[in-house]
């Protein structure tokens, strides 16, 4: 056992083949999770986990080789699991794994690899559907068809976060007993906060509603915003919304001009989708700037959006900057 389910776990599942999937799934993802959490603790003495392999995903991000590792230990993991279809970042198309089954399962299964070499946390992010019809049919669709989703993360503690759709929780993976084991229930993000996360290296790339955002809460309490923020940005967006889940705060990673940035850097399946899905079950809220990201059906497979999201009353008020510029 790699993970004890708190008794509430996905209670709200009535169909029981499905919740029993569901867990089952999610089980498998826990032990191919505690593998790669212990590469990670490994770091160096692993040779060259942060190592590019010469290849690059479908998104030109060049591929490491604790992307292509992470993803081999997910897809063998999943293999056991009741899963007909298995959606990656590092593969170029869905790969059908037993279409009897009755899940789909989308994954980053290494988020934040340019921190790989750094001993910064990362993490592998899922997504999971009730498979339907087809391997297209399962995965475009909207987030809010998503049963169950979350993150795990490797940092100070391996951590999983984790909604099937009846709040959010956090496990921690006790190293001592190696069981993911319950730690934080139903998680509440703080509605209001004036800490925010957004690579400020992109500034003059933005569009115009961020720009003004971001510019008035660097003029602290005297600006229009009245109070002085603070900003935090690991560059794993596991990472961010960790924080954010854990003391409030906005992310974003908007749309910007530079080539191939026009709907931002994070992928609507496998990165959007199920980190909104888990900040909306502990009450904050995830947008592109205007839509909620729940809402929006995937188009092509690896499709990237932009993204914001946190507490309530910052993410309302990016929103209003941007319906002041339209
Ligand atoms: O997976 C994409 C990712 O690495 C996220 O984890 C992170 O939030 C973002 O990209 C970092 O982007 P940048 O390198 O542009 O700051
Ligand atoms: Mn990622």
């Amino acid at each position: 056992m790699a993970i004890k389910f708190s008794s509430a776990f996905a209670k709200n599942i009535k169909d029981t083949a499905v919740h029993a999937a569901v867990c089952e799934t999610v089980e498998a993802l826990a032990i191919a999770c505690k593998q790669i959490s212990r590469i990670c603790a490994r770091g160096p003495l692993e040779h060259g986990l942060g190592a590019e392999t010469g290849a690059a995903n479908t998104d030109g991000d060049a591929q490491k080789a604790l992307d292509v590792r992470s993803d081999e230990i997910i897809t063998a993991a999943l293999e056991a699991a009741p899963v007909a279809y298995y959606a990656s970042e590092e593969q170029d198309s869905i790969v059908t794994m037993d279409k009897s089954k009755l899940l789909a399962v989308a994954s980053d299964p290494l988020d934040g690899s340019s921190n790989i070499d750094t001993n910064v946390s990362i993490g592998t992010i899922f997504s999971i559907f009730i498979a339907k019809g087809d391997a297209v049919s399962s995965f475009f669709r909207p987030g809010s068809e998503q049963i169950c989703a979350g993150f795990f993360v490797y940092g100070p503690q391996t951590t999983l976060v984790i909604t099937a759709g009846a709040g959010t929780d956090t496990y921690v993976l006790d190293p001592d007993t190696g069981v993911f084991t319950l730690a934080i229930t139903n998680m509440k993000i703080e509605p209001a906060s004036t800490e925010y996360a957004i690579n400020a290296s992109n500034h003059h790339h933005w569009d115009a509603p961020v720009r003004n955002y971001i510019e008035d809460c660097l003029l602290g309490a005297s600006g229009p915003l009245g109070a002085k923020y603070n900003m935090r940005w690991v560059g794993s967006l596991v990472a961010d919304a960790g924080r954010i889940l854990s003391r409030g705060g906005m992310f974003m990673y908007p749309g910007d001009d530079r080539a191939g940035y026009k709907d931002g850097r994070l992928r609507l399946l496998y990165e959007a989708a199920p980190v909104a899905f888990v900040i909306e079950q502990a009450g904050g809220m995830a947008t592109d700037g205007g839509r909620r990201i729940l809402d929006i059906k995937l188009e092509t497979l690896h499709q990237r959006v932009p993204l914001v999201f946190g507490s309530n009353e910052p993410v309302q008020t990016l929103t209003d900057y941007h319906k002041k510029q339209d």
